[in-house]
């Protein structure tokens, strides 16, 4: 869709300085529309008709962004707080300037699989609780998961307070002995997002998970080739993934 924004805007947006910088820039001639010099930096331009270039090279404009980040333990699911560390304190300053948000929350223990974007319609069509988007988790639980745990995520269990979950999938990857007694790895598809609901899902078995990983949302499965603390942007082929799941029109 096309997009009418000052000059200045745009090229603070695409990374190329602050409003002040980009100001002396245009004066100073290395800003052309269409191939010629402009001089004012509030110029209103449509970077989808016109050729803007900043000292030569074209400024290809975006309005949205989209980031995969493999979230590690000890940061927070959200923008900005005043004591923790946030996941958008992992991204680089160029990465900031679309301001992406977390799509969801991870706990501040668990790792995995973070969708960052400042598309909300897109956001929204993901976290909608009628939309059930899949949710699949690896963790190591403290205690023997077997067939009765499964067949009992298989009809929904009841949390501490009280609610009924919706049938979730829960698959035996091992078995470990550990100091403090046998470990399970598992791995877990839910369909709806509580507060800390696989945990909570499993202490309503009587058992503990001690780590938590997720792995996919919907169509998205995180790239393991991204250490813990690293992301990259979403390949085209994903974020038309993410689009079509939600049926989204655009
Ligand atoms: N379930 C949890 O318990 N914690 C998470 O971070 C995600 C799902």
């Amino acid at each position: 869709m096309a997009e009418k924004l000052r000059l200045d805007k745009l090229l603070s947006n695409m990374g190329h300085g602050t409003r002040s910088e980009i100001k002396r820039a245009v004066k100073q001639g290395k800003v052309t529309v269409n191939g010629l010099v402009v001089k004012d930096s509030g110029l209103i331009v449509d970077p989808i008709v016109q050729e803007v270039a900043f000292e030569g090279e074209r400024v290809v404009y975006r309005n949205v962004i989209y980031l995969m980040l493999n979230k590690p333990q000890g940061v927070i699911s959200a923008t900005e707080d005043n004591k923790e560390r946030t996941v958008i304190d992992l991204l680089e300053d160029h990465d900031k300037l679309l301001s992406p948000f977390p799509v969801g929350r991870l706990d501040k223990d668990t790792v995995g699989l973070l969708l960052l974007t400042n598309d909300g319609q897109l956001a929204h069509e993901l976290l909608s609780p009628r939309k059930h988007v899949d949710k699949t988790y690896e963790a190591l639980v403290w205690g023997d998961v077997g067939e009765a745990d499964q067949q009992a995520f298989t009809a929904g269990v009841e949390l501490d307070d009280s609610y009924l979950t919706m049938p979730a999938d829960l698959i035996i990857l091992d078995k470990i002995e550990e100091p403090i007694g046998i470990c399970s790895l598992i791995r877990i598809t839910i369909r709806e997002g509580k507060f800390h609901q696989v945990k909570r899902m499993f202490d309503a078995v009587g058992k503990k998970v001690l780590t938590l990983k997720r792995i996919a949302m919907g169509p998205l499965s995180l790239d393991e080739s991204l250490s813990e603390g690293s992301y990259r942007e979403l390949t085209d082929e994903e974020v038309e993934l993410l689009r079509a799941h939600r049926g989204i029109e655009r």
